[in-house]
């Protein structure tokens, strides 16, 4: 096998902010991609950072009434402090302040500047605080500036330009003969499309006499550098350029992640500049879309701003990671919720992969005494090993194409395959009869290398988790077969013999809370495409039925409707109080009720009855009375169980 080598970046982050949702997803996609490319035998570098300088980070320190130093090293703090709780294994952290960084920066503008590539002019044009730069008329929307929706001032000023129009021909050039250079297509389309029309050249300084807090131009020392000119550059002062062994080891193999706020100065910008400094362009440009908060823009204004330390500390690291990964269709726009988010955990992860796991293990614990069985070669086994083998093709293609949620779907479908192969199989049933001893070792095996090959392909994405399942297992992590998948990716290493350890559950559930009217429900969505996926008849599976919330609700209060002789409003605990309207009144009178333990559908929407909101449904069995008329017998349980307790 050739060793590839692989360098991938996330932007280096303004400090102006504290790390949110967006960071952390895009800093979990080039962790899961760095691992990725690491089980692929690939040697890997992979960077973060933090973008430091610029009039956005000064006019934030002096809100905080703090020199920008101070301001950005607080901020810079909190990233690096942010990233281990999710995981994220770097190899440098950059900050745009380090010493090496502001060398190379000065450096790269002398060299373009002794080609010629850099000159000094006056110019007067529309400049916008938010976005840094001088907008053009076609850029506004009504005279402002469609991002930031302020109008731009209007500023004269001397300035040096980079010569970017001298290599726009060369650039359309790049993109064309490399379809894979910008990725996803849309984006290739339309940084094309931007392209079509006669590129500007690009202002790369300011005056120190409006902001000082920047690297010196090397040439001229009344000017710092614009913010995006020494931001770029920090992928390559990060692998040593241009002395340092790392640059020549990694910089031809250079991808670079980031979400299309940044398009331009990544795909147009970048690339220019480094015709301009003679140093060969990046590999490839991988570009995600946005995330939204229940289907809002999140903005510290609205109030919705996610943090990653919050839902680390409420959902465990690997829901998040792998939810993010599973839930964004990479290069579209996704929306984060709660609910989508238990959803997700509670369904693919607890029930699908969490159960699998246990239930074999405890299989192979109590039938085998902790040790991996014998397999017998058997035909009917065919099926399981095909569907890992799919998986395995399916999964490296797609995360190799940063089409994680592809790659996911591919290996959930082989965990339904392996919950399926444990109904068709019964090994309950086989450890009764003595003649089926063989038979029962081998489907017990094929369970514990399925696992095991769910850990192999897990490890990039839910790194916890997989060693987990590793440890349950009773494998060494660092053996060769669980390092790679050149070296674990085929059917049947797992050892005979080897005793597995006694291992905790994977992903307790999370309970879901009471919703209302207003709320989404995404379970709908996926019990639809479940349904799709199984036909089954009129069979549901368990992950349908567990969608529905049953919980044991006590009465504190009934009474009649003036309206209605068929309904009784009940005021219930389940813990929380809760009202249901019930057609029961014909049937019980509300003293009675009282104090009952009755047994509520939980996340029913809310409908209005009477004009009262009905927040569930209260189960009931119909029966014939003696008098061969209809009666409504509540289901009610007996004994002391608290309010709330879930059905099973
Ligand atoms: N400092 C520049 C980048 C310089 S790179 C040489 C910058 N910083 S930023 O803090 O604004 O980060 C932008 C990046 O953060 C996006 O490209 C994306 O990676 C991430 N995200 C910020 N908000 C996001 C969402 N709402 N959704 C997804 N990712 C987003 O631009």
């Amino acid at each position: 096998m050739t060793e590839k080598t692989t360098y991938i970046t996330t932007p280096i982050y303004y400090v102006n902010a504290q790390p949110h949702l967006g960071h952390a997803y895009t800093t979990v996609v080039a962790d899961t991609y760095s691992r990725f490319c690491r089980l692929c035998g690939d040697e890997v570098r992979f960077q973060t950072g933090t973008d430091e300088h610029g009039d956005k980070i000064v006019e934030a320190a002096a809100k905080e009434h703090v020199e920008p130093r101070q301001y950005v090293d607080n901020i810079s703090a909190m990233f690096r402090d942010t990233w281990p709780l999710l995981n994220i294994d770097y190899d440098r952290f950059i900050r745009t302040t380090d010493e090496d960084h502001i060398a190379v920066v000065q450096q790269i503008l002398q060299h373009v500047y002794d080609a010629g590539d850099i000159y000094f002019d006056e110019y007067s044009g529309l400049y916008c605080t938010g976005c840094e730069r001088f907008l053009i008329e076609r850029e506004l929307v009504d005279g402002k500036c469609p991002d930031h929706l302020v109008a731009p001032k209007e500023i004269t000023e001397q300035n040096y330009f980079f010569r970017m129009s001298k290599y726009q021909q060369q650039l359309i050039d790049h993109i064309r003969n490399n379809p894979d250079f910008i990725t996803p297509e849309r984006y290739r389309n339309e940084v094309l499309s931007f392209l079509s029309e006669p590129l500007d050249d690009l202002c790369i300084s300011r005056p120190t006499s409006r902001l000082d807090w920047g690297i010196r131009l090397p040439f001229d020392e009344n000017y710092v550098t614009y913010v995006w000119f020494d931001a770029l550059i920090n992928y390559l002062t990060g692998i040593g350029y241009p002395d340092g062994e790392n640059y020549p080891r990694y910089w031809a193999g250079a991808e670079h992640l980031i979400a299309k706020d940044i398009l331009k100065p990544h795909a147009i910008y970048w690339p220019t500049m480094l015709m301009a400094a003679g140093v060969p362009v990046y590999k490839k440009l991988h570009v995600h879309g946005y995330w939204n908060v229940d289907e809002t823009k999140m903005s510290k204004s609205l109030g919705n701003v996610i943090r990653p330390a919050g839902l680390v500390e409420e959902y465990g690291v690997d829901t998040f990671r792998y939810f993010s990964l599973r839930e964004m269709s990479f290069g579209l726009d996704a929306s984060f919720s709660r609910d989508a988010i238990i959803a997700r955990k509670n369904a693919d992860l607890a029930n699908d992969l969490g159960n699998l796991f246990s239930r074999s293990v405890s299989m192979i614990e109590k039938y085998c005494d902790s040790r991996i069985p014998e397999p017998a070669e058997e035909e009917t086994d065919a099926e399981l090993r095909l569907a890992s083998a799919s998986m395995l093709e399916g999964y490296s293609r797609n995360m190799a194409d940063f089409k994680f949620h592809l790659g996911l779907q591919a290996v959930w479908e082989f965990v339904s395959e392996a919950n399926r192969y444990i109904v068709r199989n019964e090994p309950w049933a086989l450890v009764k009869d003595t003649s089926k001893k063989k038979r029962l070792g081998s489907v017990l095996y094929n369970l514990a290398e399925s696992l095991r090959l769910l850990a192999l392909v897990l490890k990039p994405v839910m790194p916890e988790t997989a060693e987990k399942m590793i440890w349950g297992l009773g494998i060494d992590a660092d053996s060769e077969m669980m390092k790679t998948l050149e070296h674990g990716g085929s059917w049947g290493k797992s050892v005979v013999g080897t005793r597995l350890n006694k291992s905790e559950n994977l992903f307790p559930r999370t309970e879901v809370k009471k919703k209302s009217n207003s709320e989404k429900k995404p379970q709908n969505k996926k019990k639809d495409k479940r349904q799709q996926e199984e036909p089954g008849g009129d069979h549901i599976n368990f992950n349908q039925f567990e969608n529905v919330e049953l919980l044991v609700a006590r009465v504190v209060e009934a009474k009649k409707l003036k309206k209605s002789d068929r309904l009784l409003k009940l005021s219930l605990e389940a813990p929380e109080p809760r009202t249901i309207v019930s057609g029961i009144a014909e049937s019980y009178r509300p003293e009675e009720l009282v104090g009952k333990n009755v047994i509520i559908v939980a996340n029913l929407k809310p409908v209005k009855l009477m004009g009262i909101a009905s927040e569930g449904m209260v189960l009931t069995a119909e029966a014939e009375d003696e008098q061969g008329g209809k009666r409504v017998n509540l289901l009610t349980v007996p004994g002391e169980v608290k309010p709330g307790t879930r059905v099973a």
